[in-house]
């Protein structure tokens, strides 16, 4: 195995049962030589990620390096995550009953994967990691295990992910707060107003995905508590790029994406309290989850399932992904969040300044200009339809960003002057000269950015509007695309 010594993702303790295994791997074998982990560079520049050397054409002509910034979305797999699933990949193994020494060693890689995801958020030592597809399904997950008199309160703000799954119950729409003072006092007061005094659970996202701004999740969690509610935080914006502390923040949930976190393998998390996952039936019924199965007498079926985070993994687990989260998670915390937020900053700064030089531009934001966030800013730009200017930075430059509405339609839709009740796709309607937009670009980065992507996305958003584009576009199947005749 060409695999580094230095398992990105260690076994917290390599507890293999007998027949002990004669010969850890290296990739997952903890760090054999001190020195190599202490050699590890510190984050100056950008870390490395797959995809960087990729190069795609200009619709002008010629080639560039692919500027990927779109990480809001998905963002690129870290070289380590790759390179500790490629050295791990051999030694794939079936999990949990698989008797082989190859099942000992992927069961023990997928229950250690826990432990480590349960240290990058800082959980209580009772709290359950359960592996999940992605946020979305943690949210739907938790969703199903509410006490089944449970009010749910969520900001109109949320992305969909967040906004839609708790339908099951009665839910508490809470209008957009234009301050983070506000989103505490609006949810204080709902929650005050609530009656009967039941289970509730408020739902909160820490770094909003079209904003990038972030949320006062301590102090709406200590409302939530001191108005006897529970709180679950969608951290799929936040903890790609800031350190987050379950015990310290005192929250009961968290959820958050694989994907969003430099590990693509289709795995997320859900962590946080047991008793209500506990409580519950399991997300999904069958094996894995089900400790005990017999027939009854009277021709039915008994079943007696998992108390642990079994229970809600039914079915064969995704262990490659488990694993890269848990790799992403200890490859961010060992470069050092204090590093990769202060490189962020600039880039943030760097994207703030480039837009600010450009009038026709307005930048979306929630709770103002200074507001602390994360790398993720939404804008429109006068006069411009922002499918036409995306499409015009990916084909022209070479830039990956969005546009639309990015599944978080009324908050949008607030942010753009529009009622939060309309209907309407994600689409591009035209927006001429003064018109009201009515979708917006979105430019996103992180830890694997370098410095030139958010250079040439100001560059090329100060030529574009300046200059226009240089080629003609049309729209087709729903996206604007260059027209080559
Ligand atoms: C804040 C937020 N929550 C939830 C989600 C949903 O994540 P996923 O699609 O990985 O389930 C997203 C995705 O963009 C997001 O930005």
């Amino acid at each position: 195995m060409s695999a580094r010594p230095n398992a990105a993702v260690t076994p917290a303790t390599p507890a293999f049962t007998s027949p002990a295994p004669a010969v850890v791997p290296a990739a997952v074998a903890p760090a054999a030589d001190p020195a190599a982990t202490a050699a590890e560079p510190v984050c100056a520049g950008p870390l490395p990620v797959l995809g960087r050397d990729v190069t795609v054409p200009l619709v002008t002509g010629g080639e560039v390096s692919y500027a990927a910034l779109d990480y809001a979305a998905s963002a690129p797999a870290l070289q380590r995550v790759w390179d500790d699933i490629a050295a791990y990949a051999p030694y794939y193994g079936s999990v949990h009953r698989g008797a082989g020494y190859l099942s000992q060693l992927s069961t023990d890689l997928f229950e250690n994967s826990r432990t480590t995801v349960a240290e990058f958020l800082d959980c209580r030592p009772d709290d359950q990691v359960i592996f999940t597809r992605a946020t979305t399904d943690s949210l739907n997950l938790l969703a199903g295990v509410l006490p089944a008199d449970c009010e749910v309160f969520v900001f109109e703000t949320e992305h969909h992910a967040s906004l839609l799954p708790w339908q099951r119950h009665r839910v508490t729409y809470l209008d957009a707060p234009r301050t983070p003072a506000r989103a505490v006092e609006t949810l204080e007061r709902a929650l005050a107003d609530r009656e009967p005094y039941g289970p509730a659970l408020v739902c909160v996202t820490a770094a909003s995905n079209v904003t990038g701004e972030l949320w006062p999740v301590r102090e709406l969690a200590a409302a939530a508590h001191a108005h006897g509610a529970r709180i679950v935080v969608d951290a799929a914006q936040f903890v790609p790029h800031l350190p987050f502390s379950v015990r310290d923040l005192d929250v009961d949930w968290v959820a958050f994406s694989g994907h969003k976190l430099y590990a693509p393998f289709g795995s997320g998390v859900l962590a946080g309290r047991a008793d209500w996952l506990r409580a519950a039936e399991p997300y999904l019924a069958g094996g894995g989850a089900s400790r005990a199965v017999a027939r009854r007498p009277d021709g039915g079926v008994d079943v007696e399932w998992h108390t642990t985070a079994a229970r809600h993994e039914a079915g064969s687990p995704n262990v490659i992904g488990a694993y890269a989260v848990a790799a992403a998670c200890k490859a961010l915390t060992e470069a050092g969040f204090d590093t990769l937020v202060a490189r962020e900053r600039l880039l943030i700064e760097k994207v703030r300044a480039g837009l600010a030089e450009v009038p026709e531009v307005t930048v979306l934001s929630l709770f103002g200009d200074d507001a602390p966030r994360v790398g993720v800013l939404s804008f429109v730009v006068e006069g411009w339809n922002s499918s036409h200017f995306a499409a015009a930075l990916s084909a022209e430059y070479g830039i990956g960003v969005r546009d639309g509405l990015f599944c978080a339609h009324p908050l949008v839709r607030t942010l753009l002057g529009g009622d939060p009740g309309e209907a309407g796709e994600c689409g591009a309607p035209e927006a001429r000269p003064g018109e009201r937009s009515l979708n917006a670009i979105r430019v996103s980065f992180g830890a694997g950015t370098p410095d030139e992507h958010v250079e040439r996305f100001v560059r090329a958003v100060g030529e574009l509007v300046r200059d226009g584009a240089r080629w003609s576009y049309r729209t087709e199947n729903g996206r604007c695309v260059p027209d080559r005749g």
